[in-house]
């Protein structure tokens, strides 16, 4: 099968011709200290090996459980954060029909999503939606106590035994978590409800080929067996041992390290295709979590074109020039549709007649890449031949292991993410939690100065 591809040249055209190459001893450097185990954060290197190490027998009883949320539900409710939600939503949307809701038919569950956010109109809505269907839970939290993830489950497990009765609601509840800590594990143990342990040595970011990601996956009705074929397809690809111009991962991680240190702080990351927009943001999550620290790092930006050329294009074609673009561009559809002739013509698009959509998409997509470099924009192109199980694993590893090396690159620690801690401490602390008394005085000293 082959391979995802990185075209650089529009990107390697902005950087002077010795810089990329410069980058290879520091690259191997960076590999090596993911693969020896050697660098920051190296308790959590479990998503390195992860695709290759993923057995048949696994899988199976991922699909097996999946088969029994399948058959008992017309709704899933796959409640996480982070980490612990966007890998899911990210495959699920991209491989799913756009149009899912409206074409529901009962037979296989709609995958819904919850406990990643605080909105209590979302969640009233959600349960008013749930009120009358047959729905289950897959509950994912590696801490088992973050706590959009944990009121989320309250209301959700309170409603789904009401409606369902404790026994089936047991049967269609399913935890995702720690081996032995954190609530979410004592209530699953507690509750006698299938769970899948989400290994120590693998970070949130990095557990979209765990059954954090694969057992949403499944539900959803998707091929986990291949989507970790591709992982593990791409891992071969970005190994060690395969020379430097010839690994996607090591050159894209290169490549944005030298644009960073020149100027280009803000990479946004480029989809033609709405049901992207997913993968964008497991991607910023991937990034930002992992290299902004220590005043450090790139910030992820992301858009899904053709759609934000009307909202950010202006920008990007001549704002500030600290960015650069990397595009994922889908080289087939999956559906063709062919733009019709009209005999009266009243809207002038008679040019098209006969073409297919995707031609016009791809035509934009060209005429922007050329605009954006013209206008000083450096661009990289990821070229995916098609959107299936496949590919999108090989994206998901593609973008694991040039983060690992990105990371080593900028001298942080890729897996740990102190700052998400601060707003925790101040909402628990306003919220009165029991053990922050002292947190919650001097927030009030501050809010009262
Ligand atoms: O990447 C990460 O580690 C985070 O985004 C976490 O996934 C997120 O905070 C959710 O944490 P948990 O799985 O413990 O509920």
């Amino acid at each position: 099968m082959e391979n995802i591809k990185l075209d650089i040249t529009k990107a390697v055209q902005f950087l002077n011709a010795e810089t990329l190459a410069a980058y290879e001893p520091q690259v191997k450097a960076a590999q090596e200290a993911l693969e020896n185990g050697t660098c920051p954060g190296n308790d959590f290197l479990g998503w390195l090996h992860l695709p290759s190490s993923i057995s048949r027998e696994f899988i199976a009883e991922l699909n097996a459980t999946a088969q029994v949320l399948r058959e008992n539900c017309e709704a899933v409710v796959v409640a996480g954060i982070g980490g612990s939600y966007l890998g899911a939503r990210a495959v699920i949307e991209a491989l799913s029909n756009s149009f899912q809701w409206l074409l529901a038919d009962g037979k296989h569950p709609v995958i819904l999503f919850a406990g990643n956010n605080i909105g209590e109109d979302y969640l009233a809505e959600l349960c008013d939606y749930l009120k009358d269907k047959k729905f289950g839970v897959i509950n994912i939290s590696k801490s088992g106590t973050t706590t959009e993830t944990a009121l989320a489950f309250r209301l959700l497990k309170k409603q789904c035994e009401d409606q369902r009765g404790k026994e089936m609601a047991r049967k269609v509840i399913v935890a995702v978590t720690d081996a032995k800590k954190g609530a979410a594990r004592t209530t699953a143990d507690k509750e006698g409800y299938k769970s899948f342990i989400i290994p120590d040595n693998v970070g949130g970011r990095f557990s979209v080929l765990t059954p954090v990601g694969l057992l949403p996956i499944a539900v959803a009705g998707f091929d986990i067996e291949q989507l970790v074929a591709g992982a593990a397809d791409m891992e071969k690809a970005t190994a060690p041992e395969v020379p430097f111009a010839e690994n996607p991962s090591a050159l894209y991680a290169a490549c944005r390290n030298a644009l960073y240190h020149e100027g280009k702080k803000i990479e946004i990351l480029v989809n033609y295709q709405p049901k992207l927009h997913y993968m964008n943001e497991w991607w910023k999550q991937l990034y930002g979590e992992s290299e902004g620290k220590e005043n450090k790092g790139i910030f992820p930006a992301a858009v899904d074109f053709t759609t934000d050329l009307h909202s950010m294009g202006q920008w990007i074609q001549e704002g500030e020039r600290t960015i650069f673009e990397t595009v994922i561009s889908i080289e087939e559809s999956n559906h063709t549709l062919l733009f019709p002739s009209d005999e009266e013509n009243l809207d002038g698009l008679n040019f098209l007649a006969g073409k297919r959509i995707d031609e016009v998409n791809k035509m934009a997509e060209l005429g922007t890449l050329l605009a954006h470099v013209d206008g000083g924009v450096p661009n990289m192109r990821l070229v995916i031949p098609k959107l299936n199980e496949y590919y999108l694993g090989q994206i998901i590893y593609f973008f694991e292991k040039a983060c690992g090396i990105s990371g080593n690159l900028l001298g942080v620690n890729t897996f740990n993410q102190p700052g998400v801690e601060a707003y925790k401490k101040n909402m628990f602390a306003l919220l009165n939690k029991p053990g922050y008394e002292k947190e919650s005085e001097a927030i009030r000293a501050k809010l009262n100065k």
